[in-house]
C-alpha cells in the first residue's frame, strides 16, 4: 500500500528518488510525486497515474538538490488525483511529508486545524499530518510550550504523532532544515539504507538494495533523524535507542525482470528453484526428516499442541487451508484456518496449547498484524511463515520460518503460495513424525516432496499449450474452479489469480458444492476449470465434470499425467506429474498460474499491476 523512497546525501536526488519509485510502484500506483530541498526551498512536482507519468513531468528538471522525498500511492482516502497525491505540504508552506497508512482520527484532527483557521487543499488523511506538524512548528498551539532543550522540527514532529491514530510510514522534511530529514513508523513499514555518507529512507529493501546492503529496520513507535553527519533513531517520546544495522539479504539481479516480459511470469517460472532454495538444509532426505531451525525452541510446544489456528489474507489464507488439510492428516493435530480480518474482531476462544500459525508472504499485511497481536494478548503462541526477512511480522512472532523464495514483486502471488505451502507441508510432515506418522510414511512423503521442483519444471513446458486454452476462453466473464480435498483450496487460488489480474469474474468452490447453487452459472461456453487428478476424490470429480458437460459447459481439466480415462470429460486437458493427494497442490496450481497470467496478456492488461490492487495491504 503505496511507497515512500527519501534521499539525503552527496547525489542528485530526483533520479535515486524516480528509480526507487519504480521499484516500489508494485505497491501502488494510482499517483506519484517527488519534493527536493534546493536553496531554502522545497519543490514538489506530482501526477495522478504511473511513475512514467512523473518522469515526463521532471524531465526537464537538471535540480542538482540533493535531498528530496517521494511517493507512489495507493489512495485510500480521497481519490486517486494530482491534489491527492503526495508529498502533501502545510499551510506554512515549510513542512512536506510522504505518507503510507491510515490515520483513523485525521477527521477530529482535522476539524480541530480547520477550527484554528488551517486551510486544507486535499481529501487525504495524510495532509492532516503535515498540517498538525506545520500547525506545533509554527507555534501556534498556545497550551504547549516548544522545549528549549529540543529541536523545534523534532519535537513538532514528535508531539503531532503523538496524537495520531492509525499507521503510519512517514518521511518528512522542512525547509527550515536543508540537510535534516525525519522518518518515523507505526504499523507501516520503514527501512533505513546507511551508505557511504547517503541515506536512503524506503518502504521496502528493493528501494535500497542497489546503493547499500545495510539497513536499519524501524519498529512500531521509532523514528529517525537523518542529517548529512550521521542519524539517531528514537522512539516518539524521545528516548535515545540503539538499532543494529543489518544486511538486506537479497541482491539487485533478484529484483530486476531479466529477460521476462513481466515479474508474475519471472517469479511463476522461478518456483522450480525457489522450493529448492526453500527446502535447503531443511529437507534431510538420507535421515528422512525435516530440520526446521526457525522454530528448534518451540518443536516441543508445537508438537503438544493441542490446537493450531492458521491465519492469513488471500492467497496466504489459501495456502492455510491446504496447511489446515496436512495437519489433520499428517500430523493430526485439529487446526483451523481463520481470515485474519474476521479472526481479529471474532473474540474468538483461544485456549492454553493454541498455536496460531500467520501466513504472510510481505509480513506487512494490516488484519494479519492485528491478528497475531490479538492472538499473543490471549496466550498463544504465534508462528510466522513469511517471506520477507526483517519484516514487521517476522519481528513480532515468538519464532518463524522463512520461505527464502526471494523478493516477490507481481502483485499476483505465485512463488510464495507455493513456499506457503511446502512449508506447511515440512511442518506437518515433521510434527507428524513426532507424533503418528510412521517413518517410513514421512520417508515417502519426504521423497515425493523433493520431486516437486523438477516436476514443477516439467509442468512449466506446457506454458504455450495453456496459451492456446487461454486464448479460447479469456473473452468468457464468468468461470469456475472446482477441486476436492486438497484441491479445493487450489481452485479458490486459481480463480483469485484469473479475478485478480484478468479482471474477469471467476469463482472456486469445492466441487461437490456445485450442484447446491453454483450450477445454475452453468450455460453454453461457461469455462469449468476441474482440478481431476488421480486421488480419493477421482470418481466424485469425474461425476461433476459430466453434470457441467450436460449443460454445455467448457471443461478445463487438470489430470494426472498418463490418465487416458478423463479425455473423454475434457474439452481442455493439462496434465501434471502424479504425487500424493497432499502435495497435489503444489503442482496443481502451477497451470493455474499460466492460465490466468496468458487470460490476463490476451485482455490487454497489466499483468505486474493490476487496477485497484496493491502488493503489500499494509492499511485496513
Ligand atoms: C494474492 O495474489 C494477492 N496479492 C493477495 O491476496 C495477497 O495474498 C494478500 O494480500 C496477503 O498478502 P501477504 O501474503 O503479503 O500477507
Ligand atoms: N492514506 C493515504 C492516502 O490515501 C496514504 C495511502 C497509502 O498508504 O498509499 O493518500
Amino acid at each position: 500500500m503505496c511507497g515512500i523512497v527519501a534521499y539525503l546525501g552527496q547525489k542528485r536526488a530526483l533520479p535515486i528518488l524516480l528509480e526507487g519509485l519504480k521499484r516500489l510502484e508494485y505497491r501502488g500506483y494510482d499517483s506519484a510525486g517527488v519534493s527536493l530541498y534546493k536553496d531554502g526551498e522545497v519543490l514538489t512536482s506530482k501526477t495522478k497515474g504511473r511513475i512514467s507519468e512523473l518522469e515526463k513531468l521532471t524531465s526537464k528538471n537538471k535540480t542538482d538538490a540533493t535531498m528530496g522525498i517521494g511517493h507512489t500511492r495507493w489512495a485510500t482516502h480521497g481519490k486517486p488525483n494530482e491534489i491527492n497525491s503526495h508529498p502533501h505540504t502545510d499551510f506554512s508552506n515549510k513542512i512536506t511529508l510522504v505518507h503510507n497508512g491510515i490515520i483513523e482520527n485525521y477527521t477530529t484532527l482535522k476539524k480541530w486545524l480547520v477550527s484554528k483557521g488551517v486551510e486544507f487543499k486535499s481529501d487525504t488523511d495524510s495532509e492532516v499530518i503535515v498540517n498538525l506538524i506545520g500547525y506545533l512548528y509554527s507555534g501556534y498551539d498556545s497550551d504547549c510550550e516548544i522545549p528549549d532543550t529540543q529541536d523545534k522540527f523534532e519535537w513538532a514532529v514528535q508531539r503531532a504523532l503523538n496524537k495520531l491514530i492509525g499507521s503510519y510510514g512517514l518521511a518528512i522534511i522542512c525547509s527550515d532544515y536543508p540537510d535534516s530529514i525525519i522518518c518515523a513508523r507505526k504499523g507501516s513499514p520503514l527501512i533505513l539504507g546507511v551508505g557511504d555518507n547517503e541515506y536512503i529512507i524506503a518502504s521496502d529493501a528493493s528501494a535500497i538494495v542497489e546503493h547499500t546492503k545495510q539497513a536499519i529496520y524501524l519498529s512500531d513507535n521509532e523514528m529517525a533523524i537523518i542529517n548529512r553527519d550521521g542519524f539517531k533513531t528514537l522512539t516518539i517520546d524521545n528516548i535515545e535507542i540503539t538499532k543494529d544495522l543489518k544486511d538486506i539479504e537479497f541482491s539487485l539481479e533478484e529484483i530486476e525482470l531479466s529477460s521476462y516480459d513481466h515479474y508474475m511470469l519471472k517469479e511463476i517460472f522461478e518456483q522450480p528453484e525457489a522450493l529448492e532454495r526453500c527446502f535447503g538444509g531443511r529437507v534431510q532426505l538420507g535421515e528422512s526428516k525435516i530440520v526446521l531451525g526457525g522454530i528448534t525452541d518451540m518443536a516441543r510446544k508445537l508438537t503438544r499442541a493441542k490446537k493450531i489456528i492458521i491465519t492469513g489474507c488471500g492467497t496466504a489464507w489459501h495456502a492455510g487451508l491446504i496447511g489446515e488439510y496436512m495437519l489433520e492428516q499428517l500430523a493430526r493435530i485439529p487446526t483451523e484456518v481463520e481470515y485474519a480480518s474476521e479472526f481479529r474482531y471474532r473474540n474468538p476462544i483461544i485456549e492454553d496449547g493454541t498455536v496460531v500459525i500467520a501466513v504472510s508472504q510481505s509480513g506487512e499485511t494490516a488484519d494479519t498484524l492485528a491478528a497475531i497481536e490479538m492472538a499473543k494478548e490471549r496466550g498463544a503462541i504465534v508462528l510466522g511463515l513469511v517471506n520477507v526477512v526483517g519484516s514487521t511480522i517476522s519481528r513480532m512472532t515468538d519464532a518463524g520460518i522463512y520461505l527464502r523464495v526471494g523478493p516477490e514483486i507481481g502483485v499476483a502471488s505465485t512463488k510464495a503460495f507455493t513456499a506457503q505451502v511446502a512449508v506447511l507441508a515440512m511442518l506437518a510432515i515433521e510434527l507428524g513424525r513426532r507424533r503418528h506418522l510412521s517413518n517410513l510414511e514421512a520417508a515417502s512423503l519426504l521423497k515425493e516432496l523433493d520431486s516437486i521442483p523438477d516436476k514443477t519444471r516439467s509442468i512449466l513446458k506446457q506454458s504455450e499449450h495453456i496459451k492456446t486454452i487461454a486464448e479460447e476462453n479469456y473473452e468468457q466473464n464468468n468461470w469456475l474452479f472446482m477441486g476436492r480435498g486438497f484441491n479445493y483450496p487450489t481452485a479458490l487460488e486459481g480463480a483469485l489469480k484469473l479475478k485478480e489480474i484478468s479482471y474477469i469474474h471467476a469463482e472456486g468452490l469445492a466441487a461437490a458444492e456445485m450442484k447446491h447453487g453454483p450450477i445454475a452459472l452453468i450455460t453454453n461456453g461457461t469455462p469449468a476449470v476441474f482440478i481431476a487428478t488421480l486421488g480419493s476424490h477421482y470418481e466424485k470429480i469425474i461425476s461433476n465434470i459430466e453434470e457441467v458437460r450436460a449443460r454445455g459447459g467448457k471443461t478445463i481439466v487438470i489430470a494426472t499425467e498418463g490418465d487416458e480415462n478423463i479425455k473423454a470429460f475434457a474439452d481442455h486437458l493439462i496434465s501434471i506429474p502424479d504425487v500424493p493427494d497432499s502435495l497435489q497442490p503444489l503442482l496443481a496450481v502451477v497451470p493455474l498460474q499460466l492460465l490466468a497470467y496468458h487470460s490476463a496478456l490476451l485482455r490487454g492488461l497489466d499483468v505486474d499491476k493490476p487496477r485497484n490492487l496493491a502488493k503489500s495491504v499494509t492499511v485496513e
